[in-house]
């Protein structure tokens, strides 16, 4: 039982190591992004249709192979159509961004 307790503990631990900030990062998706990019990031076909834009789902393969650096000036300084989010500090960028890779 104890071993238990303590696998369990580490785990725990090297998954919050690796996707440090991603619960902040996920209640701000939620707040921020959920409405134009959907739960998981599928995308919102009446967004895509009414921006006129095709919206890459962000778990695909394109988006995960973009840097950190990059998926972060898009959330502050948009890209193409998506205007840049309002309310959003580059610490709260970050948590979004490791949030974004728990998607894939
Ligand atoms: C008002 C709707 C809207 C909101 C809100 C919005 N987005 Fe977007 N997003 C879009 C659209 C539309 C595109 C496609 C833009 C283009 O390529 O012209 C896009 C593109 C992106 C891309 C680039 C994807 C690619 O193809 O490389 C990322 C990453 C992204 N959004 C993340 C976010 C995150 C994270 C948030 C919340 C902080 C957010 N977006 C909020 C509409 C939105």
């Amino acid at each position: 039982m104890k071993t238990i307790t303590i696998a369990t503990l580490t785990l725990i631990a090297s998954v919050g190591l690796a996707y440090a900030g991603a619960a902040e990062g996920k209640e701000l998706y939620t707040a921020k992004c959920v409405t134009c990019h959907g739960a998981n990031g599928e995308g919102k076909p009446a967004i895509a249709k009414m921006m006129n834009v095709t919206q890459r789902p962000l778990a695909s393969k394109e988006v995960q192979a973009r840097p950190d650096a990059e998926l972060k000036k898009v959330i502050l300084e948009g890209q193409g159509k998506m205007k840049p989010v309002n309310g959003v500090t580059a610490k709260q960028a970050d948590d979004i961004v490791a949030y974004l890779r728990t998607l894939k």
